[in-house]
């Protein structure tokens, strides 16, 4: 499917993606599973590079759980050493290309060599305003909202904050998304129905494509195939189609 089918004018802001299906990618060719996030860093690299090109200004992608510490140690050590390496190759050009790097997460408790390149590359791109890429490490949605009401409980108990005050914009605030507007289209490669605990708040009215590639082979036209579904979508965020809510 080429870019053509899609209107320009109404692209998603934001797409999360969940890069699934890499063990398997892996399995299927007899190799240990590394091999298949290695070949998933590849569709990353092309997917951001799409993204920058179609002119989407977000992406999310899921590239580490607070569950996934439970992998065996090599694993874990090798996706830690993946995105180290993934920064390092990919900085110079992530910059040149006017994307920003952020990260999501429970990222102090990431090894220091990943903190250290991760810091570097969100410092180095910080001015980008291309497209915004999301690295969700060591993340859970069920972690960022106990880190989100500690905060707000530690700015009641400082008394800067009314409880009366608290609404889903404050709560929104203390995610560590805050800014950012929620995800409108979620892709999940490798076809399993779930969002296994990404980005719970913000995907509350997102809209959800499902594919069986598995995310190693994950390519640029499977994106606008997502894309082209997503506008055929009728978004209503529980009202009705033909009402705007006025009176
Ligand atoms: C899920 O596939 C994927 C992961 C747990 C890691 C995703 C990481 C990458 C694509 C590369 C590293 C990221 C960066 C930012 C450089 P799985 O292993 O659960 O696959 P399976 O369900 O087939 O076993």
């Amino acid at each position: 499917m080429s870019e053509e089918v899609l209107d320009k004018g109404r692209l998603p802001r934001h797409v999360a993606i969940i890069m699934d299906g890499n063990g398997r990618w892996a399995q299927k060719r007899g190799l240990p599973r590394i091999f298949g996030h290695r070949a998933g860093v590849e569709s990353l690299r092309e997917i951001v590079k799409a993204c920058i090109e179609l002119g989407i200004p977000i992406l999310t992608v899921y590239a580490f759980s607070t569950e996934n510490w439970k992998r065996p140690q090599s694993e874990v050590e090798g996706l830690m050493e993946l995105l180290v390496e993934y920064l390092q190759k990919e900085i110079g050009e992530l910059k040149a290309e006017g994307v920003q790097v952020r990260a999501i997460g429970r990222l102090q408790d990431l090894p220091a060599a990943a903190r250290s390149e991760l810091a570097k590359a969100v410092t180095l791109t910080a001015s980008n305003q291309r497209l915004i890429l999301n690295l969700a490490l060591n993340y859970g949605g069920r972690a960022e909202l106990v880190d989100a009401f500690k905060g707000l409980a530690l700015e009641v108990q400082a008394g800067r904050l009314d409880i009366t005050q608290i609404d889903e914009n404050t709560i929104s605030g203390f995610l560590y998304t805050s800014g950012l507007p929620d995800p409108d289209l979620l892709i999940r490669p490798a076809g399993e129905m779930r969002l296994s605990n990404f980005l719970l708040w913000q995907m509350a009215y997102t809209e959800l494509w499902v594919t069986d590639v598995l995310w190693p082979d994950f390519r640029r036209e499977h994106l606008i195939a997502a894309l082209k579904d997503y506008q055929g979508r009728e978004r209503r965020f529980g009202g009705l189609k033909s009402f705007d809510g006025g009176d």
